[in-house]
């Protein structure tokens, strides 16, 4: 809890209670909500921007207020005493601005120290999530899209489980489908025996799916024995379900060495998953009166729409759609969950666009503008493009092997690791695993954060140059910094334990109060990059922590100063917060460079 435990959480929340104690004491017949801002201007820290929509409310019968700058003033006045605020002024139409107590500040960052990061976890209203991401297609390519997918995916999970959300991470894999028939019947004509199907007899599965997929196009004999295929297996012959299974094995093997690169965790859930269930939920949809007949196939039409939703096709089959809406049925019916959140690229964001549509008509999900729970939400994103401007793709293949790419992503930062440590002579103080581990966390961390960064909704240019360049916004520079930082306080030779429990922070130097401010400010931004899906919020502050920090760094002395210890301290802060964003962003942090 916020008050018995150690969350203190958004700061932003704090000041707004502040405001609601003033507004209510002010204003007693308003009942207005606080609308409070981080300052932009050099005013103040935090802002209460209530004074002019009072103003215009009450300016007629009011013989008290004649400008809106009067209702600030009030609104500053019935402020209750607190040691948060340091002082408040008022300006131009009432924007009442405060700034905080920087001995507050600094009791705020000790006590997170002392309690740890947790202490400024952001505390949300939502208990239960689904997060459906990464989701490739069984035994096609699993291609840059669904890399993109699984990093957003990944952090939008970290998030919320730092909040304290539970977090059903799911990968609804593309585990049923018509292609099953054309994979199937090759694999019988390559393997009579089933038991032979191993790893390195199938080779590449891709390489498979494309040879399948030319006799499927090229041999209308071929092509009407995987069309029976596709319905004996739907039909649950014994011999075609364990084909099925062998070809979602092979695949599996393969995205799961992504995965392990990448250190991102997921629960499969497939589409067959819910197959069992699509035949009572599009009763109950028909029950309902939402699916129609049209031109042989059953649709539901959407408000706005042109083209209605097919939710069974002309040949009887289901469909995409089909599972989609049945596994919404089944998040918040089974699952409980009250925030189902899907991350693909922005080319489906009209069929989840008319699938939470029909989960509205059906009266599953309250209306959109509403806000209210359980909600469902398409974070979309952008392409990933090459340096020539077009769809991204490797010199060697059509296709981009997501294994080589992370793989090509350590080599280079491997590379350039063991050129700097040549460089500097340091080379033999390292032992050949430090370097591995190092290279890994720099080459997929570099990765992630070159996606992370930008709005997910923008294309972005693929470049390992610029992701691995160690100056400007890259993870490379970031996790330098804050090895640095950690080296700065190893040096110092001093205790760090025992100056959390002794020492004392303050802010006395311009540079340390905005770093400390910036510090305190971190609930309300991972807050934020959680309400609003957008990991590129956080990456933000990371960067502006870092570029902060430098700046204290080089206006206040750190060891052997008679600051020493408070300033330790908030080195140690921000060391703690940088790590804290690395982890939300699943990057890992290095402590050598
Ligand atoms: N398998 C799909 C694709 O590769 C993505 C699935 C996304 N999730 C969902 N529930 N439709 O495009």
């Amino acid at each position: 809890s916020e008050h018995g435990g150690a969350r203190t959480g958004s700061v932003k929340k704090q000041v707004a209670r502040l405001f609601e104690g003033s507004l209510k004491a002010a204003f007693p017949e308003e009942s207005v909500e606080p609308l409070i801002a981080v300052c932009t201007a050099r005013f103040g820290d935090y802002q209460c921007n209530n004074a002019m929509g009072i103003f215009s409310k009450i300016k007629e019968r009011s013989t008290e207020y004649k400008n809106p700058n009067s209702v600030g003033q009030a609104i500053a006045k019935h402020l209750p005493p607190s040691d948060i605020v340091e002082s408040t002024s008022v300006a131009g139409p009432g924007f009442v601005n405060i700034v905080l107590s920087s001995k507050w500040v600094a009791q705020n960052i000790h006590n997170m120290l002392l309690n740890g990061i947790n202490a400024w976890a952001p505390i949300l209203s939502v208990e239960r999530a689904v997060v459906d991401f990464s989701s490739p297609n069984i035994a096609k390519e699993m291609h840059v899209g669904h890399l993109r997918s699984t990093i957003i995916g990944d952090t939008l999970s970290r998030m919320l489980e730092f909040s304290e959300v539970k977090v059903f991470r799911r990968n609804h894999v593309g585990d049923w489908g018509t292609q099953f028939g054309m994979l199937i019947e090759h694999l019988f004509d390559n393997f009579p025996n089933l038991d032979d199907v191993e790893e390195h007899a199938i080779g590449d599965l891709q390489v498979f799916y494309k040879a399948s997929k030319r006799r499927f196009d090229d041999d209308p004999l071929f092509m009407e024995r995987a069309q029976q295929a596709v319905v004996r297996l739907q039909g649950g012959d014994a011999r075609y379900l364990s084909a099925w299974k062998k070809i979602c094995e092979l695949s599996r093997k393969e995205f799961d060495i992504v995965y392990q690169r990448l250190g991102v965790h997921l629960e499969e859930k497939g589409e067959s998953f819910y197959n069992p269930y699509i035949p009572n939920v599009l009763e109950e949809l028909t029950s309902k009166g939402l699916i129609e007949e049209s031109e042989g196939a059953r649709v539901i039409f959407i408000e706005g729409q042109t083209i209605p939703l097919i939710v069974v096709k002309r040949d009887g089959g289901y469909n995409y759609a089909s599972t989609d809406l049945t596994a919404i049925w089944y998040r918040l019916n089974i699952e409980k969950a009250e925030w189902m959140i899907y991350v693909t690229d922005v080319g489906q964001s009209q069929h989840f666009g008319m699938v939470f549509s029909a989960a509205r008509r059906a009266g599953w999900l309250p209306d959109a503008k509403s806000n209210l729970y359980p909600k469902a939400n398409h974070v979309g994103f952008g392409l990933v493009l090459g340096s020539d401007g077009k769809r991204f793709r490797t010199r060697s293949s059509e296709v981009v092997r997501l294994v080589e790419l992370l793989d090509e992503a350590k080599s280079r930062s491997k590379a350039e690791l063991v050129r700097r440590l040549e460089d500097n002579g340091k080379l033999k103080e390292w032992t050949d695993k430090e370097l591995e581990k190092t290279a890994e966390a720099v080459g997929y961390g570099a990765i992630k954060y070159a996606d992370l960064k930008n709005n997910r909704l923008t294309n972005y240019t693929f470049s390992f140059d610029q992701m691995l360049n160690d100056k400007g916004n890259t993870a490379v520079y970031l996790l330098y910094a804050h090895a640095r930082i950690c080296s700065i306080i190893r040096k110092s030779g001093k205790d760090i334990e025992e100056i959390k429990k002794s020492g004392e922070l303050v802010l006395c130097h311009a540079d340390e109060r905005v770093l400390g401010l910036h510090l305190i400010q971190f609930a309300d931004i991972v807050e934020e990059a959680c309400t609003n899906l957008l990991p590129n919020v956080l990456c933000e502050y990371l960067y502006n922590l870092s570029e902060l920090f430098t700046r204290f760094y080089t206006s206040c002395q750190v060891v052997g100063s008679t600051e020493e210890s408070s300033r330790l301290l908030l080195c140690e802060a921000t060391a703690v917060v940088m790590r804290k964003c690395f982890h939300l962003l699943g990057i890992t942090p290095v402590y050598k460079i």
